[in-house]
């Protein structure tokens, strides 16, 4: 690659770099680099105990595909962190494992040996009740009129009795003493880490154990990024979540997960370890600012 062309790739999704080339040629080179890689190969990155797996998955919007054939293995108490492009499917990933959209087939499953679960076809609300499968929304999803605590029970919407939801939001009161300084302000003055950590927050009363999260650090300043991303270390490592993520920092995203995937056009193009792929000259010309 000539010093010209690598100037052009320098710094896409690092933010803060002079020159910022366009998402088409982000995806032809991206393309470009994919690697061969096996399933069994996949198996090994999550320890050969995977908790999460989704199988030849085809998914998309109404008529429209836009996964074809994701093949991922996340072991439980692991992360994974997805990278690519704008447009690459990151998100569509997290929605088909959540149940927000149509799968045309493949398979998700959830849990190991015995415990294993279809749940291919289950609705949002069954994921989160019966296969322990959350959802943390991409920003705007706090209802800014309610109170702190309010917003908390509103988590717990599908606990039996009410009075489950506000004792599961107690325990995230307990855990999280700056969220309780403020649960009766309304949840449009808290600054943007807060709000953040809501919504983790949120998420967390119906004491899940997969969390699937989206871009955890997109707008916010960067010591509330350093915040997010303690939270999930400790979601993780002390709480024992298995943690699917799509990250836009990407050297934020594999510095935290134990395995990354870079996704383009809606096929996973390398999977390694998170370490590994921040150490992929490849990657990092392209994701993570030269
Ligand atoms: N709700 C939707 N309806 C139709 N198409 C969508 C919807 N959401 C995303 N898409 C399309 O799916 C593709 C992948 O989008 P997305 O998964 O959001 O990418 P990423 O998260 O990697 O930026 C894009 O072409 C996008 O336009
Ligand atoms: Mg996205």
């Amino acid at each position: 690659m000539s010093e010209q062309s690598k100037e052009r790739v320098r710094g896409y999704g690092a933010g803060g770099v002079d020159t910022v080339i366009s998402v088409d040629e982000v995806v032809r080179q991206t393309a470009a680099i994919a690697e061969e890689f096996s399933v069994e190969e996949l198996d090994a990155l999550a320890n050969n105990a995977p908790y999460v797996t989704l199988d030849n998955l085809v998914a998309g919007y109404g008529q429209m595909r836009i996964l074809h054939g994701i093949n991922l293995r996340v072991g439980r108490k692991q992360s994974l962190c997805l990278i690519g492009p704008n447009g690459a499917g990151k998100s569509t990933v997290l929605h088909a494992i959540f149940g927000f959209n149509n799968i045309f087939s493949g398979n998700i499953v959830i849990g190991e040996g015995n415990a294993r679960l279809d749940v291919t076809s289950l609705t949002p609300s069954e994921k989160l009740a019966k296969a322990g499968i959350a959802y943390i929304l991409q920003d705007k999803s706090i209802f800014p009129g309610m109170t702190v605590e309010e917003n908390l029970w509103m988590g717990g919407f599908l606990k039996k009795q009410p009075a489950e939801a506000k004792e599961a939001a107690e325990k995230v009161f307990e855990k999280y003493p700056q969220l309780a300084a403020r649960r009766r302000h309304q949840a449009k003055v808290l600054s943007g880490g807060e709000r953040r950590l809501l919504e983790i927050s949120r998420a967390l009363v119906m004491n899940p154990d997969v969390l699937l999260v989206d871009e955890p650090s997109i707008g916010l300043e960067p010591k509330f990024i350093d915040m997010v991303f303690e939270i999930l270390n400790d979601l993780q490592h002390n709480e024992g979540k298995t943690i699917v993520m799509v990250e836009q920092n990407a050297k934020k995203g594999l510095e935290f997960a134990d395995i990354g995937y870079v996704m383009v056009s809606g096929k996973i193009a390398i999977a390694g370890k998170g370490s590994d792929l921040l150490e992929n000259p490849k990657v990092g010309e392209l994701f993570l600012g030269g």
